[in-house]
């Protein structure tokens, strides 16, 4: 596995692969790598020659006071798990390499950007277009593998494809969960023993959701309002508990047929986030 810092020995590495006829898949990543990143490599090996990896711990898609300091940072370890998993390079830029000191071009998909998780998490999606598009014009893959887990991010990057004729097919991959339901991430770390009792309740609560909405309930006010109610009295903070078209996130018609439930809330300081994509 090529270890590539810079972005120079990047393209040069893709060159080379080009020059051979090989096709490319690029798994963007912040590290910290669980299963769930691991399945998007798996998914990644699957459909191209040459597998590529991004960690960088993105700083223009923190917001004041959150985590970018204190966001995990386990290179020598995710390098191991990316080696075992048959990855041909791992860029692992600094921020100097990604970031002139003076660059202001900023990348926005305004339409998905200021709902859910943007509503609180101002300027976050800009964060995640800018650097998903620099990541997509350094490496220029074929294919490019986001999770489902960040439903609205993959919108937003669906809608950055799209909209700038990028030249990549995505593919979005379920999410991974552990035993009890809880999704994997980065940030369930933070979580104290007891939070960690208490996080797959949100799950739970969106699959308490979709049973009701899939025995023909429709009133989706009612079942957002008591889904916040379940979370708050588990001991979350709720930002968020909407249904939604799966299309374009707009709040769910009860003629809809391809709906996501998101949700995201907080335990203590931690803010977790999950969603539940379903037909009826
Ligand atoms: P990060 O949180 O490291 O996630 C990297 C990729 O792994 C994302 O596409 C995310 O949706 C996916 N992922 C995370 N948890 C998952 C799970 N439990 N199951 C399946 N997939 C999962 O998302 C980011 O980084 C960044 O915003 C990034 C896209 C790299 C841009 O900086």
């Amino acid at each position: 596995m090529l270890s590539l810092t810079t972005v120079e020995s990047l393209r040069e590495a893709v060159k080379t692969w080009r020059t051979k006829g090989n096709c490319i898949a690029l798994v963007p990543t912040m590290g910290n790598l669980h299963a769930g990143h691991v399945k998007l490599v798996e998914a990644a090996r699957k459909k191209a020659d040459k597998v590529v990896v991004s960690i960088f711990v993105n700083p223009t898609q923190f917001g004041a006071g959150e985590d970018y300091e204190t966001y995990p940072r386990t290179e020598k370890e995710d390098k191991r798990k990316l080696e075992a998993a048959a990855v041909d390079g791992v860029f692992l830029p600094s921020v100097r390499q990604m970031y002139e000191p003076d660059a202001g071009t900023v990348v926005s998909v305004p339409t998905l950007s200021g709902v859910y998780c943007g509503a609180s998490r101002r300027g976050h999606f800009d964060g995640v277009a800018t650097v998903v598009t620099k990541l997509f014009n350094l490496v220029q893959p074929d294919s490019a593998f986001f999770g489902e887990k960040d439903f609205q991010q993959l919108a937003v990057i669906r809608a950055l494809v799209r909209d700038l004729n990028f030249p990549v097919t995505l593919h979005g991959v379920v999410t991974v969960r552990e035993a009890d339901g809880l999704a994997m991430s980065s940030r369930n770390s933070y979580l104290s023993a007891q939070q960690r009792q208490v996080a797959p309740l949100l799950y739970q609560a969106l699959c308490q959701a979709r049973t009701t909405i899939l025995s023909g309930a429709s009133a989706r006010a009612d079942i957002e309002r008591q889904a916040v109610l379940f979370l708050q009295e588990a001991g979350f903070q709720p930002e968020y508990f909407s249904v939604c078209r799966a299309s374009d996130l707009k709040p769910a018609a009860d003629t809809d047929t391809e709906l996501v439930i998101l949700a995201a809330a907080k335990l203590g300081t931690t803010r977790l986030i999950d969603n539940v994509c379903f037909s009826r």
